[in-house]
């Protein structure tokens, strides 16, 4: 296993329902932090999932009290408080997050602190809530040193952000299964990434088994060619024992025979040493449709 190069990544995991981000992002996470990354994992599902996915206990888990609803500390760093309207208020767009971590995460193994932010607003119609500013403000003025990386797991897209947080990522993992649903809102989410200005965008086709011949024929039927289209394609293969490992998922990465904790792993690899975003074949694909 690699480490990020400077300054730090930032990973957004996106995709459609119940398709593996969360268990995804929990071993990511995981495997990042047993090599030597520090790694914050930020959960802005309002179900809240991740924690349980990394191990917290239940009890310490239900009591988790998420960014939102810290009302003091959102007020200290943005000037002003959650819930009121930010009209006409004078917000600190870049407020210190420095301390987010230290103050409001949660140290769940070791280089890996857990942050859960709770519901986020929507932001599609410019809300410049308190919320929204302290969370883009730790997705991107977090001052990641080397070595050090954000993973931000999602209730599905990023289409409720607005594109100032979508900025804050240099990546992107859009998570699908091999169904043709899930994979048509992958080349959406693609396509929202990509506009929000991400510049790598990977796709991750989760639970794929030996005889499965629906990526093939998606791509035959669509005439879209996954490749050409994403930075990366990995396939993570379907894994029965995150049955038996419910909810503490993220323990697969210490199983050695499990496929799916080696794919996650050079997933990982694939992460920390992104290819040259202008020497990627996707990029000609981009062109090449923009100039019809
Ligand atoms: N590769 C896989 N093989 C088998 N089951 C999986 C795999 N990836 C995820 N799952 C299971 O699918 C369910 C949904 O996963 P989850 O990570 O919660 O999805 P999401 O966060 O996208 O809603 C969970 O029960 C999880 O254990
Ligand atoms: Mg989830």
């Amino acid at each position: 296993m690699c480490q990020p190069q400077s300054p730090g990544m930032r990973v957004v995991i996106t995709g459609k329902g119940g398709v593996g981000k969360t268990t995804l992002t929990s071993c990511l996470a995981t495997v990042l932090a047993g090599a030597g990354t520090h790694v914050l994992a930020v959960d802005e599902d309002p179900q809240m999932n991740l924690p349980n996915a990394l191990g917290v206990p239940y009890e310490e888990a239900a009591g988790i009290v998420p960014l939102n609803r810290h009302a003091d500390y959102i007020e200290e760093k943005t000037g002003i408080r959650p819930g009121r309207n930010g009209w006409g208020a004078l917000f600190k767009l870049n407020p210190d997050v420095d301390d987010v971590v230290s103050r409001l995460g949660l140290k769940v193994a070791e280089n890996l602190s857990l942050l859960v932010m709770g519901t986020v607003k929507q932001a599609g119609g410019g809300c410049l809530c308190a919320e929204n500013v302290l969370l883009d403000a730790t997705i991107r003025h977090l001052a990641l040193r080397m070595n050090e990386a954000i993973l931000l797991d999602t209730q599905a897209g990023m289409e409720h952000f607005g594109r100032s947080l979508a900025k804050g990522f240099g990546q992107c993992v859009v998570v699908a299964d091999s169904s043709f649903n899930a994979l048509s809102v992958a080349l959406q989410s693609a396509a929202l990434a990509r506009e929000s200005g991400i510049g790598l965008v990977h796709l991750a086709v989760n639970r794929v088994t030996g005889d499965d011949l629906r990526l093939e024929r998606f791509q035959r039927e669509t005439g879209q060619s996954l490749p050409d289209i994403f930075d990366r394609v990995v396939q993570l293969p379907a894994e029965p024992l995150l049955q038996t490992l419910d909810p503490h998922v993220a323990r697969i990465m210490a199983d050695r025979h499990s496929g799916y904790a080696a794919a996650v792993t050079r997933l990982a690899s694939v992460l920390c040493s992104p290819p040259c975003p202008c020497a990627s074949p996707r990029d000609h694909a981009r062109h090449h449709h923009h100039a019809h």
